[in-house]
């Protein structure tokens, strides 16, 4: 189980603090499937990096069965928002990566590694280098890499962002069948509201700077197949909930940058 507690976290932005993140409450079940959603620049990235370990909260404390989260570890995955590939590297070379500090033959690493590009979509692609590859390729080499790495946590930052409908769709699916078959923990951070509700069992709804937990949304759509759970008339009336938290949250971030914007002018 992961415990946020009471987290908050101040970024010294040349001489002045800057409160990104403050009085964080939450506690993610192992196994659960959190989905988070809120507007630009109010603490997602920010807080998925406390969790992945790659920036220390400024107070408060995240607890991992019962242990403080110290640096990053072996039992997290991180899917960055920016494709985060060694250009130096082919695509299954950078998948392989991941499987460097596991007890694997080689010709295991290559098999694992060409088996997870075929999953989201690359077979083919594996010789070529990040940049031989599109911005959509190169976040799909990066998902394989993390799913290969197979980490009890999976922490994944707008990993779908960048992707056409049908890729995004089939890849949620791929996760979901993934995080079924596997009981990962998944945080998975997303700007759409759709697609939170289709993968999480809980959305956790954050408020505009600095970021905080409004509100967190049980989902139970069961799992039909998935031209279904989108038809149901129980996904509209999320949506209509979601849309509407976040709608205040957008508002309130333009107030305020406008009341920045004035004060400093
Ligand atoms: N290293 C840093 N130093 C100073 N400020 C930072 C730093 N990292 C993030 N911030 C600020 O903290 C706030 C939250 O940033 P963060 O990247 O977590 O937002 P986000 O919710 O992920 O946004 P988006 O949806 O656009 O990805 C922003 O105002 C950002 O400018
Ligand atoms: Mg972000």
């Amino acid at each position: 189980m992961i415990r946020i507690e009471g987290v908050g976290k101040v970024f010294d932005v040349r001489g002045e603090s800057f409160t990104a993140l403050q009085d964080i409450d939450l506690e993610i079940r192992t196994g659960e499937f959190l989905a988070v959603v809120g507007p630009s620049g109010c603490g997602k990235s920010t807080l998925l990096d406390l969790l992945g370990g790659l920036s220390e909260p400024t107070s408060g404390r995240i607890l991992l069965d019962g242990v403080p989260v110290t640096g990053p570890g072996l039992d997290r995955g991180v899917v960055f928002q920016q494709y985060a590939l060694f250009p130096w590297r082919t695509a299954v070379a950078n998948v392989e990566f991941g499987l460097e500090g596991k007890n694997l033959s080689k010709r295991e690493r290559r098999e694992r590694a060409r088996h997870h590009l075929s999953l989201v979509g690359l077979s083919g692609f594996e010789d070529r280098y990040p940049h031989e590859l599109s911005g959509g390729m190169r976040q799909r080499v990066a998902i394989a890499r993390s799913l290969a790495f197979d980490p009890d946590v999976l922490l994944m930052d707008e990993p779908y962002a960048a992707l056409d409908a049908q890729t995004r769709e089939s890849l949620q699916d791929e996760l979901l069948r993934i995080w079924e078959r596997t009981g990962k923990t998944v945080v998975f951070i997303t700007h759409g509201i759709e697609e939170a509700i289709y993968l999480g069992e809980r959305v956790a709804v954050m408020t505009s700077r600095p970021g905080r937990i409004k509100h967190v949304v049980p989902v139970s759509l069961g799992r039909r197949t998935e031209g279904e759970v989108r038809a149901a008339p129980e996904f509209g009336r999320y949506r209509r909930e979601l849309a509407s938290l976040l709608r205040d949250e957008v508002e309130r971030a333009r107030i305020q940058e406008l009341r920045e914007v004035a004060s400093v002018g």
